[in-house]
């Protein structure tokens, strides 16, 4: 499998046999690092690491997966850097192209990654814009593989903000790894109808199935994994968090609805999460709204159905696949 050049702005781009090669790549890098061997591959690289949002997850693993591949990194943050502001993105492309062997970009819209891509002579990486997060799908998909020794026809259900950067992207990676995805959230927050359609003819090809379900007893049933995310992302206006909790409450992953899927289904979340307050926000919106958690009870976050640190871990192994196989 060549990957060598490609971009990774979305998994609509790739093949099911594509991303199969880049879960059993992950798996075989977690294997060496977990036993201490090295693979510094891509030594005397370099790769720049673009966030006009903040993160956690995305840039250690970023930072980690070059430096254990060998890899330099440079971190641009939003504040110090001339990106958009005193330099076009097409500038910043050519610019960094010259001088790095790769790019991350986390920011606003999937637009903004594409010309970045469509300008930059050297692969450019998506860690996250309002519509995808591809690197995310690939260390969800790898999870659950980890957990069930398989993907085709594992029942997977997302609770909640399905039209957003998650949702979209989940409902992808289902659809091109042949799952069963159920979309449940009220029908204004299921994805967008053209994305839906796209989706629908990957589905007939891998035998993937897509459901959008708005009663949450009916979408739990049966389920092999629950996931949700935050109702309110990043760079969307504080104002939207009381419709959210209005429309979304209904939707929250608790013990009931864990209950109705059943013994064996685990509880997925990208991270960070609202589920007590122990947060700033958490607490703030907490005490606001009069509720302990948001998109996932605490009780749920931290059952033994819970595998959301090991997907955290997974994000590190996948985003090294991806660099490793366009780089080399
Ligand atoms: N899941 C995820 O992308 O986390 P960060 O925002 O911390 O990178
Ligand atoms: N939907 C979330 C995902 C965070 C990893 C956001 O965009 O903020």
């Amino acid at each position: 499998m060549d990957l060598k050049g490609r971009d990774f702005l979305t998994l609509l781009d790739f093949t099911p046999e594509e991303i199969e090669y880049l879960l059993e790549l992950s798996a075989e890098l977690k294997t060496k690092k977990k036993n201490g061997i090295l693979h510094d591959e891509l030594r005397g690289k370099n790769v720049a690491l673009i966030f006009e949002k903040t993160s956690t997850r995305t840039r250690s693993s970023f930072e980690v997966a070059a430096h254990d591949l060998g890899m330099g990194t440079t971190y641009l943050d939003p504040s110090g850097s001339q990106i958009g502001k005193k330099e076009s993105i097409a500038d910043t492309a050519r610019v960094l192209s010259g001088i790095f062997d790769g790019i991350e970009y986390r920011g606003y819209g999937q637009e903004i990654v594409e010309e970045l891509a469509e300008y930059s002579s050297v692969p450019v990486w998506n860690g996250l814009t309002n519509e995808y997060h591809p690197t995310q799908i690939l260390a969800d998909l790898l999870t659950i593989k980890e957990h069930f020794g398989r993907l085709k026809g594992i029942k997977f259900v997302y609770m909640g903000d399905a039209r957003y950067n998650m949702g979209n992207s989940l409902m992808i990676g289902c659809a091109k790894m042949g799952l069963d995805f159920t979309a449940c959230a009220p029908k204004k927050y299921f994805p967008d109808a053209s994305l839906v359609a796209k989706c629908e003819e990957i589905a007939k090809e891998t035998g993937a199935a897509l459901h959008f379900e708005e009663d949450p007893k009916v979408a739990c049933k049966g389920a092999d994994v629950i996931c949700t995310d935050v109702w309110v992302s990043m760079g969307e206006p504080i104002e939207v968090w009381e419709e959210r909790v209005k429309e979304l409450t209904p939707y929250q992953v608790n013990k009931e609805k864990m209950d109705i899927a059943g013994d064996g289904c685990i509880f997925m979340h990208c991270l960070p999460s609202y589920h007590d307050h122990k947060t700033q926000v958490g607490k703030e919106m907490g005490e606001k709204f009069g509720m302990d958690a948001f998109e996932v009870t605490n009780d749920v976050f931290e059952s033994s159905a819970s595998v959301v640190f090991k997907e955290a871990e997974n994000r590190m192994h996948t985003i090294k696949a991806v660099m490793l196989a366009t780089l080399k």
